[in-house]
């Protein structure tokens, strides 16, 4: 039986790890696997954990207030040595590109695990953007042994920093086997909550918004809420939800600049099933999130992505999103045009999703236990 040890620490992590983690267990009889993880994110988290009933063997609770990057990583590296020192992993999986990603690579292949990153290949090629996960991606695929790139683009990536062929596996991205898991519970069973902001919103146009990057801190930030603020006052009929992110570096220019606006609702993060559903009441998103640049396809919404560069450029290319910087005028423009022009509005909401087919973490277990026999 080989052992498989599975790490995450954030919320976007944990949505798109779950529907690994229920593969895996239908495939006990070839892997153990236990889940570990470091709780970089702690209420945000827990969300996901409860929303999949996971349960996680290790618990690092590592989360602290206005945490920096110094102490988060390396609180990682020394608390994941128990862990590894007593489950002795063969395999363990990370993903993404956060700190967790990064930390929990170098510590495992420490131990003399195989290193296994999801989402791998993804690139700007610019240290600073997004920062500080370029480059916690760009060391992650140095320590890692198998990399499941989501798309030929991220492939194509990997190939260029001379990594073996062979290592990498194409396989979609696993955020669209959790939603197209979650979206028809979601739809059959709408939380009280969500019931409620249904009715606040009666038939208003939606414009669903959520932002968080460390490089987008201060006047990046400063921009973007001016825009939603100038948004709002130009068209009271537009409702405008923003679930703010629990970063206090976030939460503080929110809710000073949009704090008394009548027709925007700042809420608490939401939980990830009442998120898909407001992602699918909304008319457009706007977002610095990778998340939900990878779901919104799915659902057919046009995003604005308030970043000047990204590492997904596939749904650029499709025409499912616009990348709109930070920049206010920018932001306001781009969102106008959506609401105003409705053959652009059409041209952007074809449900084309580049990211994959659902079947991603099939494939992932597929690939590990034709490697193990
Ligand atoms: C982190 C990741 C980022 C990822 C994002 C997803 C790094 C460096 N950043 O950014 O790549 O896109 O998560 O959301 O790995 N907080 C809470 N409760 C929570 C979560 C966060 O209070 O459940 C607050 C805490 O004060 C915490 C702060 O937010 O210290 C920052 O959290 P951190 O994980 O360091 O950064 P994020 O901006 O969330
Ligand atoms: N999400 C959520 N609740 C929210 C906002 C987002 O569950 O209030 C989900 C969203 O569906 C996506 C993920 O969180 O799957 C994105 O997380 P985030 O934007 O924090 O991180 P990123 O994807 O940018 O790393």
């Amino acid at each position: 039986m080989k052992k498989v040890l599975i790490v995450f620490g954030t919320r976007p992590e944990a949505i798109k790890m779950a529907p690994l983690i229920k593969e895996f267990e239908k495939n006990s009889d070839v892997f153990e696997m236990r889940v570990c993880v470091t709780a970089q994110h702690r209420e945000m988290l827990d969300q996901v954990l409860s929303f999949f009933d996971i349960k996680p063997q290790y618990d690092l609770d590592l989360m602290k207030p206005g945490q920096d990057l110094y102490g988060l990583t390396s609180a990682i590296i020394l608390e994941l040595k128990p862990v590894l020192e007593e489950f002795k992993p063969d395999f363990v999986f990370v993903h993404g590109d956060t700190t967790t990603t990064m930390a929990s690579s170098i510590s495992g292949f420490y131990s003399g695990a195989k290193i296994c990153h999801i989402e791998a290949g993804l690139r700007t090629f610019n240290k600073y953007a997004p920062f500080p996960e370029e480059i916690n991606r760009q060391i992650t695929s140095r320590v890692t042994d198998f990399h499941f790139a989501p798309t030929e683009a991220s492939r194509n990536n990997l190939i260029k920093e001379n990594i073996d062929p062979k290592t990498i596996i194409v396989t979609g991205n696993t955020v669209i086997d959790a939603l197209f898991q979650s979206v028809e519970k979601v739809k059959r069973e709408p939380s009280k909550l969500v019931k409620s902001l249904d009715q606040k919103l009666k038939n208003s146009p939606l414009l669903l918004v959520t932002g968080h990057r460390r490089e987008n801190h201060g006047e990046g930030f400063e921009q973007i809420c001016e825009a939603l603020k100038t948004i709002a006052i130009l068209r009271p009929e537009i409702k405008i939800v923003y679930p703010v992110h629990l970063n206090p570096k976030v939460i503080e220019p929110v809710n000073r600049i949009l704090g008394k606006i009548d027709n925007i609702s700042l809420i608490e993060p939401l939980a990830y099933h009442d998120f898909i559903w407001m992602m699918d009441r909304a008319k457009i998103i706007i977002t610095d999130s990778g998340g939900v640049q990878e779901e919104a396809p799915s659902l057919g919404k046009p995003v604005l992505v308030m970043r000047e560069t990204t590492e997904r450029p596939e749904a650029v290319d499709a025409g499912t999103v616009i990348l709109v910087g930070t920049n206010k005028e920018k932001i306001t423009n781009e969102a106008l045009a959506l609401f105003d022009d409705t053959i652009h509005f059409e041209k952007m909401s074809n449900r084309h999703n580049p990211y994959g087919d659902g079947l991603a973490c099939g494939k992932i277990v597929k690939f590990l236990k034709e490697s193990v026999e």
